[in-house]
This record gives C-alpha cells, structure tokens and sequence, in this order.
C-alpha cells in the first residue's frame, strides 16, 4: 500500500536521521521542505523531498496538500483526560478570586472529582474519555498519555486504568497509562494509611494486570511530600514503571530532586523554579522538563522558565494537562501558542517540543515525532496555510484539517 502526499507547501520537522530529542541551540532549527512530496509504504514513512525529485511511483492513495502544511502530529505527554464531569462551578469561584488551593480546600479540587466518579460505571468513563480523546485527534494529537488519579481507592483507580487500557486498544493512536494514585489523600484517611494503601495493595495489582506504563505523584505542599514521593516511586519502580512527575506546581520543596533521585523520565509543571532547581535539573541528563502552559493561562500562576530552561540543554517538552481543574482544553495548537506568546519560545522551539521531544516524553521517538523514514505516518494535515508560523499565530484556532493515520 503506497501514499503520495503532493505539493505540500511546507513539509516540518525533516529530520532524515533524528536524536531522539533535541536541546539547547538545535531547539531552534525546525527544518522544512517547501513544494514537497511525501511517500508512505506500509503505514511507514519511506522518503520526502521536493517535487522536482518525485520518483515515478503508482500510490493506491493521493492526497494533494497543495497550499497546506503536513507536520507530524502532536504527542500529547501530560493529561487527565479520562474524568467524570467538567468542573464548571470552580470555574466560575476562580473568576470571581479563588485559588485553586482554596476552592480545594472547601471541598472542591481533585476530591470533587474522586467523589463523581465514584458513582460513574467503567463503561460511563470509557465512553466519557473516549469523546475527549476523540477531540484531542481532531486537534491533531497523535499520541496521548492518560493518568489515573480521580480514582483515590482501590477500585476507582483500578477502574479508570482499565478504561485508559481499553481506549488504548480500540482507539487508532498509542495511549499511554500513568498511575497517579497519589493525586490527592481521599477525604477522612490518613496519608501514611493511603500511602501503604496504594503500594501494597495498588501497585501489585497494577503490575499483575499490566496496567500501567509509568507512574506519577502530585509533589506538592498539601498533597505529597519528596519522601512520600520517593517511597512510591521507589516502589513502581518493581513493577517496571518509569516516573514521570508533578513537581514545582505551586512550590519548590524538594519535590523535583525527589524525582530526579529516582531516575524519572520527565517532570512536570515546573512553574515555580529556583535557581537551584534549574541547576539540579541541567545536572540529570536525559530527564526531560514538561511545561503546561494551559495550567499557567487558565489558573493565572506563573509560567514554567521554558526559556531557561532551553538555555541550559535541558529537553522541554510541551503538553495540554488537560483536566477539568486547571486545564480543561485538549487543544495541542493552543499549547504551543501560549508557548510563543507567554513563554517567549520561537515558533520553531514550540513545534519541536511538541512534536519531536514530546514524543520522547513518552518513549515514542523511535516511530513518531518527526518526518523520518522508517517512523509510522501519523501527521498533521493543514487547513490553507503557508508556513509553521501560523500554528500558533492562529492562536486558540484548530489548523488541523485532518490527522493522517495510515
Ligand atoms: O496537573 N496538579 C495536579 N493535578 C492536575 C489538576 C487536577 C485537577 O484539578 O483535577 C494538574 O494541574
Ligand atoms: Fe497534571
């Protein structure tokens, strides 16, 4: 089975032989092909280059992408996209000058959605999340991972990793599932009792099961601490999931270097970074720093220092959070022009921590993330547009007219 993508006005992100992230200096370089032909063999990417070069080929498919971009898709690393209800009553509490902190505080947060979902069938979830994860692919994401965390028992979580597992099987892109029992201490228990909760009894179920890639722990003043983290993280590390945590939220308090110390592939948030942490950071090669810039816009907190951290060869990466508390949009396009206009990063920078480097954050840069032969074709197709700039120029828009998936 072959597909020609023709007169594509401009092909992004070539990278004939690609790292598996890119930093520092190289966060700058997005390189294109203007006029240009794509070939797919197989699902696979077998070769790109400029019209004038198109082999004599007979494709089973044309798709003529003449005065649009292709890109390949977004991988989205951080969301909790499978949840009961939106959370529009904190939304209104928020105008009018709550914190987060506070409307949690009065019952609302991460425990308000532990209690709806309670009350929600695994297959209410699955249909739930599934819409959600359906939408993100209209906005032209082609990878997502996806966190427990609304579950705070024993079976809520259990239930909302197996809806993640079953969206994984029946949806056409890679959903990846992180554990995040530790999201928040259920009402009435105590966080010593949830916290031996969730490693003797959770995580061996998870690991019996296989329903978990990755584990994550929401580090924060209030919630958990650097050596609860670091018990738990200790603990998944035996069956076999990898850290990717929530850290520097809302404050720095050992919460990073707890995940560092366990090796984690990513961290995320970072809004409130010391110049310390930023040291700690550039030190642990290969942990790769994932900023949320819809959490920022949405809360009104400060943006994660995208731009340090670029400066100091960490690997960034650009993902939604999308969830109903702090960052109900799904929208990858937005993501990365918030990154432009509120971070400060050039377009080229945006793009690459939200493709390539995204992919990364969730082990996928071998088949996706860049314009690669041997990667599977899972790219972006344009509405008009003339060149990348426009992503997040257009900002709040979907330039996305299809999600190519062969
Ligand atoms: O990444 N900070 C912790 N977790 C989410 C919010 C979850 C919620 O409010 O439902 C976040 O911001
Ligand atoms: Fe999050």
């Amino acid at each position: 089975m072959i597909t020609l993508i023709r007169d594509i006005a401009q092909l992004i992100q070539v990278r004939p032989e690609a790292p598996p992230y890119v930093t520092g200096e190289e966060m700058n370089r997005l390189p294109v092909i203007e006029n240009a032909y794509m070939l797919i063999r197989d699902g696979l990417i077998s070769e790109a280059g400029p019209m004038e070069n198109l082999p004599a080929v007979q494709p089973d498919r044309t798709i003529d992408a003449s005065g649009r971009l292709v890109w390949p898709a977004w991988t989205d690393s951080h969301t909790h996209a499978v949840f009961a209800e939106p959370r529009y009553g904190e939304f209104i509490d928020k105008i009018r000058g709550l914190s987060y902190e506070e409307i949690a505080a009065r019952g609302g947060g991460i425990g308000q959605s532990a209690v709806r979902l309670r009350s929600m069938s695994e297959e209410q979830l699955y249909h739930q999340g599934r819409l959600y994860v359906e939408r993100m692919m209209q906005y032209g994401t082609g990878a997502v991972e996806i966190k427990s965390g609304y579950g705070l028992s024993v079976e809520g979580e259990l239930k909302m990793l197996r809806v993640i597992r079953r969206l994984g099987r029946d949806l056409p892109i890679p959903v990846k599932a992180t554990f995040l029992g530790a999201h928040a201490v259920p009402a009435g228990m105590d966080k010593n009792d949830y916290v031996r909760l969730l490693i003797d009894e959770l995580l061996p179920e998870i690991g019996r099961e296989r329903l978990a890639d990755y584990v994550d722990v929401f580090c924060e003043r209030g919630y958990f601490d650097p050596d609860d983290t670091a018990r738990l993280l200790d603990a998944a590390r035996r069956y076999g999931l990898k850290p990717k945590v929530h850290v520097n939220q809302f404050s720095s308090t050992g919460c990073l270097q707890a995940a560092l110390a366990a090796g984690a592939l990513s961290v995320d948030h970072l809004e409130v970074m010391t110049s310390r942490d930023l040291d700690d950071l550039a030190r642990a090669h290969g942990t790769m720093a994932t900023v949320l810039p819809g959490c920022s816009f949405f809360l009104g907190i400060p943006y994660a220092p995208a731009k340090e951290i670029i400066a100091r060869n960490i690997p960034l990466v650009i993902a939604t959070d999308f969830n109903p508390g702090s960052s109900p949009s799904w929208n990858m396009n937005m993501m990365v022009a918030l990154a432009c206009i509120k971070q400060k990063l050039t377009p080229e920078q945006a793009i690459n921590g939200a493709t390539l480097n995204a992919a990364a954050a969730l082990e996928l840069s071998g088949e996706m993330g860049s314009i690669t032969p041997g990667k599977k074709a899972r790219l972006n197709l344009s509405i008009p547009l003339s060149h990348y700039g426009e992503i997040p120029y257009y900002f709040g828009t979907n330039p996305v007219a299809e999600l190519i998936l062969e």
